[in-house]
């Protein structure tokens, strides 16, 4: 038989990541369920896998110690490699351009959203990436945003941050295909988790109204994505981040 693979997937504790964990779980692999603050929510998604074996690891990947850490202990408690590494934890902010009151409020704004939505990823890309090239195999897939493809008003930090994945993932792809390794972007339009909560609760008819399928995305839909992607059967499509957007945005 061959030997389990694992997957480290950030931000795991609630939304998005819980889904992509419990299917990468349902896939065979095994996890490390990544979480910042919500440790009871961490618990509950490690208690909800299928399988035996998965871990739970805290990590704050607003700093970059945060990050290196984090990185540290999923090789370690992994035996020195991570095959699948889904970045997938993210903060949304507004960064109005003409509304942010000072210069400091607004690099403090942009700086926050690429560390944790961009610099962490990009870190733990090149710190799983030498051990997965040794192995000839290896996953590297980053959540997105429909925003990082159309931009998005009142939010271009959190856009340029999403944005920035996407092209990363096209360069990487290049460069570590031959060593076998897949990189991959999913761009989620709006989901139904806490990060949308209020834009639904506020305006959640106009959103959907704006969305052929009438509804927005759940965490399976884009979760069933990411597991596709880490597959071996989707190895071809290197490169690329997929829209599940409910073909709100086609370009
Ligand atoms: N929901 C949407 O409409 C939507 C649309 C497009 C793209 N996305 C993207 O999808 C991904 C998941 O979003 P979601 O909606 O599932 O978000 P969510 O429900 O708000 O969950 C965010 C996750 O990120 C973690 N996180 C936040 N700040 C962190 C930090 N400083 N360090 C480490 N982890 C941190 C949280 O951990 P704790 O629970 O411990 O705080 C949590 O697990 C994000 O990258 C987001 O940008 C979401």
């Amino acid at each position: 038989m061959s030997e389990r693979k694992t997957a480290l997937v950030t931000g795991a504790s609630r939304g998005i990541g819980r889904a992509i964990a419990a299917h990468l779980a349902e896939a065979g692999l095994r996890i490390a369920v990544h979480y910042n603050v919500n440790q009871t929510a961490a618990a509950k998604t490690w208690a909800g896998l299928a399988g035996s074996s998965h871990v739970v690891i805290n990590a704050d990947l607003s700093t970059p110690g945060g990050v290196e850490q984090l990185a540290q202990e999923a090789l370690e408690v992994f035996g020195g490699r991570v095959d699948v590494l889904v970045h997938n934890a993210g903060i949304y902010e507004p960064s109005p351009v003409l509304q942010t009151p000072t210069l400091g409020e607004w690099r403090a704004a942009l700086r926050r959203q690429m560390q944790v939505n961009f610099w962490a990823g990009a870190d733990l890309a090149y710190l799983l990436a030498p051990a997965m090239a040794q192995a000839g195999w290896g996953k590297i897939i980053l959540v997105s945003s429909r925003a990082g493809i159309r931009g998005e008003a009142r939010h271009a930090g959190y856009a340029a941050s999403k944005a920035a994945g996407i092209n990363f993932v096209k360069s990487l792809a290049m460069e570590l295909g031959p060593q076998g390794i897949g990189c991959y972007g999913v761009a989620p339009g709006w989901a139904e988790t806490d990060m949308a909560a209020e834009a639904l609760a506020a305006r959640g008819d106009s959103i959907r109204a704006a969305i052929p399928l009438g509804r927005v995305a759940s965490p399976d839909d884009v979760a069933a994505l990411v597991a596709f992607l880490a597959s071996p059967a989707a190895d071809y499509l290197t490169g690329n981040t997929i829209d599940v957007n409910g073909a709100s945005y086609l370009h």
